[in-house]
């Protein structure tokens, strides 16, 4: 790999006083959160050791080869599928979602299957029936593989699919229905490892500390990965590369832990949303990904000494230049709550060029002879400075192309930033009870049982009152 020793670049300058002023972070802030910087960094090493943490995600770049070994002969087996279908949702979707987007061509599923060298590829992140119903259309079962993926084993949308897609695969195949199903869970808690074994079904596992958002270089993601023919090796030494770079207690030799300090800097100032907004198609799904990281981490109604703090940003995506046309106006000049975070590419995998033509033009003839590649950059470059110039507090992450090797430095940069925050936030980043207190009420309306009391809480509620319903 030839470009293995470059690296993505962080830039923060127009998030500091000198050019944004008052709005901005001051030189004597950044010196303000050393010992902060300190204690995260020296509990995330400590974290990491200790039993019990969520912190996997960090030693997964290089203790998986035998797992590696794996993923890579079963991918070769379900490389000659024509369909490849991930059940799924949340951190079990939303990483394969993002690589599939950002690796494979960006019309993977239209493109020849010469061309494509992999399956047709389909996530079902969601129990709309009439999106199920769609897939099921579309895809010829004898030709279909299937990869349900759930952590806990028990969550009630992947479980519902799985149930759906394994009737029909029971009724077409029989027993060799396991021929078509591959499942991504626990080792040895929840629902889907008994089933599996039950099924005799080919599995591959979730490591315990390792939490759904923090999944994607896991078999989660990893085995949908090299099904789709991506270099797994090379997302993970992105990862690694990364991870080593971001150690040292110090924000400028530090690219996580920089990061986290201006998102908490600006946190603090009442910078209470933060936009990730990415210039390449490619990278649409990677703030989604990033979205959902930052939201369920970051959003906690308790910290940790069980104080209610009520804490979080609201990550929003946008997508440049689509939005510059939509939600830069209120970037540039509505409140002052938001901090917005670009992903720059400096090598788009395509170059083309502006035809020339009515040249009695000029506001049209300029655009001649100019590549798509300049323009994207250059209104890139000119949304940064308008912010800029409007105080409006914003960064820059730059990747030197879109391939497997920075992409593995980048989520490896947002899932550390994000712990980071965490920590200087003192929650805990790996929970998630409000999404749990959803998935308690839904048992309890389907009639799970061990979920009576739940049942009975939701039924005794207050009544919704006509006086607000418009019919
Ligand atoms: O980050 C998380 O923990 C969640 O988003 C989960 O990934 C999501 O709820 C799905 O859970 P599971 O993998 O257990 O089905």
């Amino acid at each position: 790999m030839a470009q293995e020793k470059k690296f993505i670049k962080f830039d923060y300058n127009y998030m500091m006083e000198n050019y944004i002023g008052s709005e901005g972070i001051t030189e004597k802030e950044l010196v303000a959160t050393k010992m902060l910087q300190k204690k995260a960094v020296i509990s995330l090493k400590e974290d990491r050791v200790s039993n019990g943490n969520m912190l996997g995600w960090l030693d997964l770049p290089h203790n998986q080869k035998d797992v590696i070994r794996d993923i890579l002969s079963t991918a070769k087996q379900i490389r000659k599928a024509e369909y490849f279908v991930v059940l799924g949702i949340g951190g079990s979707a939303l990483g394969i979602m993002s690589l599939f987007q950002a690796l494979c061509h960006l019309h993977h599923n239209e493109l020849k299957r010469s061309k494509r060298k992999a399956p047709k590829f389909y996530v079902e992140d969601n129990i709309d029936p009439e999106r199920m119903q769609a897939l099921l259309d579309i895809i010829d079962l004898d030709k279909t593989v299937f990869n349900v993926i759930t952590k806990s084993g028990s969550t009630s949308e992947t479980i519902s699919q799985f149930l759906i897609i394994m009737d029909m695969l029971k009724e077409k195949y029989g027993v060799n229905a396991k021929n078509h199903i591959i499942a991504t869970t626990d080792e040895t808690s929840g629902n889907l490892i008994n089933i599996a074994k039950k099924e005799d079904l080919k599995t591959f596992y979730i490591p315990k500390d390792v939490g759904g958002r923090f999944s994607v270089i896991s078999p989660v993601g990893l085995f949908p990965a090299a099904v789709l023919g991506m270099n797994i090796k090379d997302i993970l030494r992105g990862c690694l590369d990364m991870e080593k770079s971001c150690r040292k207690a110090n924000m400028f030799e530090n690219m996580a832990l920089a990061s986290a300090v201006t998102q908490y800097i600006m946190y603090k100032k009442g910078k209470n949303i933060s936009v990730m907004m990415p210039y390449a198609d490619s990278l649409k799904l990677m703030a989604d990904w990033y979205c959902q990281l930052w939201g369920e981490s970051l959003g906690k109604a308790k910290n940790l000494y069980g104080e209610t703090v009520n804490v979080g940003q609201t990550p929003v995506k946008a997508i440049g230049v689509t939005d510059q046309h939509s939600q830069i106006q209120l970037y540039t000049e509505g409140p002052y709550d938001k901090i917005v975070t670009f992903i720059n590419v400096e090598e788009y995998r395509s170059k083309i060029t502006i035809p020339g033509g009515y040249e009695e033009f000029p506001s049209v003839s300029f655009l001649s002879g100019h590549t798509l590649n300049e323009l994207i950059s250059s209104e890139k470059k000119a949304t940064e400075y308008a912010l800029m110039k409007n105080k409006r507090p914003n960064r820059t992450i730059t990747l030197p192309a879109v391939n497997e090797y920075y992409l593995g430095q980048l989520m490896m940069l947002m899932m550390l930033e994000t712990a980071y925050m965490g920590y200087f936030l003192e929650i805990d980043a790996f929970n998630q009870p409000g999404v749990e207190e959803g998935k308690n009420a839904t048992y309890a309306l389907l009639g799970r049982k061990g979920y009576e009391a739940k049942a009975k809480e939701l039924r005794s509620s207050k009544p919704k009152s006509q006086r607000f319903i418009i019919e």
